[in-house]
């Protein structure tokens, strides 16, 4: 039984007196959730990789695996995460074992745990880039290159500029994983707690008044639109099938146990479905928005859809540069773009500290500090593959390419399929219509047809038509 429970990170500060060890209300557990799951995945990475795979065509298959796919494998996860009660990467071989099933389900925990010292490593980098944004939005940078004649090729530029300084990326990755860290090694969240109750809402009026202003200034926002929502078939490769389901994984935050975390301390009686809908939804609302304030830029801007990894930061700028009071905005902007960053690599690194917690004799501190560690040396890697170790490649693929590759496109849907599996087949029946309580028989049975038919054949079919 889950009585090897130890104060648990997350939900401690907001515990409930009388249980301990559960969020004190489901909005909570939705916020970090939403926290966890709205990141950098949203805002830089959903834009590039749709002006990477051609747009419109793109955005509605990750639509649909988010949908099909992403909700049914996130309430799953949430659902073990409940169900469980240890440490999440130990969940899946503990809940096997007193069901009456092989201890080796928890390769799941395995895999998870492998994923998030590999995500952590490079997300921390990019996170590192907001922060350096944010020094340039104080420190005058980009207000000079909003100055410049091509304001566009002055943001690019900087962007160049910023990758090709070891001491920067590598200064930049350390203080979040130094912040991170501290955090998740304190285990009390009340300041990050009160910042992600005003982070969400204000990333989203940011990006709001982004869209906005994109609309009304660019004049090309209706190409915008165009390109995101209008399909072309054509343009579409089973390659860009596997980064649409990848991301769909990543921008969820699930298929390596984050959101088990979570799950694990969100009352029993809190409805999983109808959480999960409204994670997602929110997560890929914020996507959708980013997608919308970046493209009319881009395309009025003469740039390039498809400019790769520093398309938000190149873009926005321009904008930022051209609207009254538009340097507070930026500030403001990196800000938040910073601290929804810090909320998901807490929940990268929570399942990792809570497992050497759980198994070993370090504390909190010391776990985080050692896992932490870690992940920070491989992350140095990651800086310097923009840099110095540029043209050390695998693949095709420098360091950091290989991690975000192996990790969102592979890694990630692997879990994903194993937790549907295991959810749709192996939890005993009774005990996943007892967590479902709230859905309804007739969403029950959709959701079991999703984790039993759909997730499983969908992913395998990407993988056998992707990957090979
Ligand atoms: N979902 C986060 C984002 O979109 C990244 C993340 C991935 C967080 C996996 C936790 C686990 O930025």
């Amino acid at each position: 039984m889950a009585t090897n429970i130890k104060a648990p990170g997350i939900g401690a500060s907001q515990a409930s007196d009388t249980s301990g060890n559960q969020w004190s209300s489901r909005l909570t557990f939705i916020l970090a959730a939403v926290g966890s799951a709205v990141g950098l995945g949203n805002v830089w990475k959903f834009p590039y990789i749709v002006g990477e795979n051609g747009g419109g065509a793109f955005v509605l298959v990750y639509l649909l695996c988010i949908a099909l796919i992403g909700v049914p494998v996130l309430t799953a996860e949430i659902l073990a995460g409940r169900r469980g009660g240890a440490s999440p990467i130990r969940s899946f071989g503990i809940m096997a074992e007193r069901d009456g099933h092989s201890p080796n389900w928890q390769v799941i925990g395995w895999l998870g745990g492998l994923c998030a010292f590999l995500i952590l490593s490079f997300y921390s980098v990019v996170a590192g880039w907001a922060l350096a944004y944010l020094g340039y939005a104080v420190g005058g940078d980009l207000s000079a290159a909003g100055g410049a004649d091509d304001v566009g090729a002055a943001m690019g530029t900087l962007f160049e500029t910023l990758l090709a300084s070891p001491a920067a990326l590598v200064g930049g990755h350390t203080v979040v994983m130094a912040i991170t860290i501290l955090i998740v090694a304190s285990g009390v969240r009340g300041g990050l707690e009160k910042a992600i109750r005003w982070m969400v809402p204000g990333i989203f009026a940011i990006l709001a008044g982004l869209v906005i202003y994109a609309a009304m200034a660019s004049g090309e926002f209706g190409r915008a639109a165009h390109f995101m929502f209008a399909p072309d078939f054509s343009a579409l490769s089973w390659d860009a099938v596997l980064v649409a389901l990848g991301h769909a994984f990543f921008t969820l935050s699930i298929g390596m146990t984050a959101m088990m975390a979570y799950g694990a301390h969100l009352q029993k009686d809190a409805p999983l479905g109808s959480s999960a809908v409204a994670i997602a939804g929110l997560d890929t609302l914020v996507a959708l928005m980013a997608g919308l304030a970046i493209f009319p830029i881009v395309f009025a801007a003469g740039l390039e859809p498809a400019a790769g990894p520093g398309l938000v930061f190149v873009t926005l700028p321009i904008a930022f540069a051209d609207i009254p009071g538009g340097m507070i905005v930026a500030t403001l902007f990196f800000l938040f773009l910073a601290v929804a960053a810090l909320s998901s690599t807490i929940s990268v690194l929570e399942p990792v500290v809570e497992y050497i917690e759980e198994r070993t004799p370090l504390t909190r501190k010391g776990a985080a500090v050692a896992s932490g560690g870690a992940i920070w040396l491989l992350g140095i890697g990651c800086a310097l593959s923009f840099n110095i170790a540029g043209d050390m490649r695998l693949w095709d693929r420098n360091l950091f390419d290989l991690l975000d590759f192996t990790t969102s496109a592979i890694l990630l849907p692997l879990g994903g399929l194993l937790i549907a599996l295991y959810v749709g087949y192996v939890l005993p029946e009774r005990a996943v219509q007892a967590e479902l309580a709230g859905i309804g028989p007739r969403g029950y049975a959709v959701l079991r047809g999703l984790l039993r038919y759909v997730a499983p054949l969908g992913i395998a079919t990407v993988f056998v038509y992707g990957l090979v």
